[in-house]
C-alpha cells in the first residue's frame, strides 16, 4: 500500500505533502536539518548543532509549516540567501521567555543563602547567562539594593539574543504584567512598594535608572565564546535545558572556570549538576532550588 507522501503531487498541494513527509521520514529528516542548522553555523556563526533534538524539531518546524516550504533544503537555501530570513530563525531558537522574580522561592533562598555569603566580599561580580529581556537581572538588581550592596556589585547580564539584550537595556515593560510581577516579588520576601522600582505610563513601566547603574549588558554566546570574568555568583536558569548532555557538559566547564572559589551556581528547577563531569567539584547550598558552591 502506498504511503500518504507517495501520492503527492496527485491529490495534495505541495505544502502539506512536503509535511507529510517531514513528519514521516524521520531519519531523512534529522540529517536535513543537521545541514540546516550547519549552514546557520557556518553562514552566521551561531551553532544550534548540539541543542536537544526535540527542542531543534519543535522549533524548525513551526517555522517550516509558517513559512509552507516544500522542503528543509528549500528553508536551507533561504538561510544561507536571505539575512532577514536567518534571523527569524535565530528569534524561533531562541526561547525568551521570562520573569522578574521567576520562581519567587528560588529567590527567597538566594536572599536568605547567597547574600549573606556575598556580604563577605569587599566588591562582588554577578553573572546572569541567558538573561534574555532583563527582568531576572532587574530582580537581581533590587535584591542586591534592598541588601545594601549595590555599590560594590556589578552584574553582568548576558545573552546571544541581540534583540532580547536591546530590549533588556531599554528596561520598559507591559505594565500588564507588573500584577504577577508584584506577586513573584512579595513571594520572594520581598518588603518594599514593588511599584517604587519602575515610573510608569499608560502601557508601559520603565525600571529605575539606579536599578540600571549595576548592569552591565553584553552579547556573549555560550556555545562559541570563552570564560567570562573572574565572578563570585552566576545564574544560568532555564537555558541549558535546550542543550544536549554534552554541550551542558561543555558549558559546565565554562561555568566552573568563570567561578571564584567558593563562588555560587545557580541553575533552574529543571536544570542540575546531575551526571555533569563537575559535579563532584561543588557542594549543595540548596539542593531543591539549585543552587550550588565550587569547592575550595
Ligand atoms: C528561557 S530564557 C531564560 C531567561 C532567564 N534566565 C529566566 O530564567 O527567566 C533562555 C535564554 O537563553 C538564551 N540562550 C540560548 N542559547 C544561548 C547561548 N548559546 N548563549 C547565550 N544565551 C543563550 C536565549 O536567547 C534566551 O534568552
Amino acid at each position: 500500500m502506498l504511503k500518504e507522501s507517495q501520492l503527492c503531487g496527485v491529490n495534495e498541494t505541495k505544502f502539506t505533502c512536503a509535511l507529510t513527509k517531514f513528519m514521516e521520514d524521520k531519519d531523512n529528516t534529522d540529517l536535513e536539518i543537521m545541514l540546516l542548522l550547519q549552514a546557520l553555523y557556518h553562514k552566521y556563526g551561531y551553532d544550534f548543532r548540539e541543542y536537544s533534538s526535540a527542542h531543534i524539531r519543535r522549533r524548525i518546524m513551526g517555522r517550516y509549516g509558517l513559512e509552507r516550504f516544500g522542503s528543509i533544503s528549500e528553508m536551507q537555501n533561504r538561510i544561507l540567501n536571505d539575512e532577514v530570513f536567518a534571523s527569524q530563525l535565530l528569534q524561533d531558537l531562541s526561547i525568551t521567555v521570562t520573569e522578574m522574580f521567576r520562581d519567587p522561592q528560588f529567590y527567597k533562598a538566594l536572599r536568605e543563602q547567597v547574600i549573606p555569603v556575598l556580604k563577605t566580599y569587599p566588591f562582588i561580580k554577578i553573572w546572569h547567562a541567558g538573561c534574555a529581556t532583563g527582568e531576572e537581572a532587574y530582580s537581581m538588581s533590587i535584591v542586591i539594593q534592598e541588601a545594601g550592596l549595590q555599590d560594590r556589585t556589578t552584574i553582568y547580564a548576558t545573552d546571544f539574543n541581540q534583540r532580547a539584550l536591546n530590549a533588556a537595556k531599554d528596561g520598559i515593560f507591559s505594565n500588564k504584567l507588573m500584577k504577577d510581577f508584584t506577586m513573584n516579588y512579595q513571594l520572594s520576601g520581598g518588603k518594599e512598594e514593588f511599584s517604587g522600582y519602575y515610573a510608569a505610563d499608560n502601557n508601559n513601566v520603565i525600571m529605575n535608572q539606579s536599578l540600571k547603574k549595576n548592569i552591565v549588558w553584553a552579547n556573549h554566546n555560550l556555545v562559541t565564546d570563552s570564560v567570562f570574568a573572574e565572578v563570585h555568583l552566576i545564574l544560568c536558569r532555564n537555558v541549558l535545558i535546550y542543550f544536549n548532555r554534552d554541550l551542558q557538559n561543555k558549558v559546565q566547564h565554562l561555568f566552573y572556570n568563570s567561578l571564584a572559589n567558593g563562588a555560587i551556581l545557580c541553575l533552574g528547577s529543571k536544570e542540575g549538576l546531575t551526571f555533569m563531569d563537575v559535579a563532584p567539584k561543588y557542594s549543595d547550598v540548596d539542593k531543591k532550588y539549585r543552587i550550588y558552591k565550587k569547592k575550595y
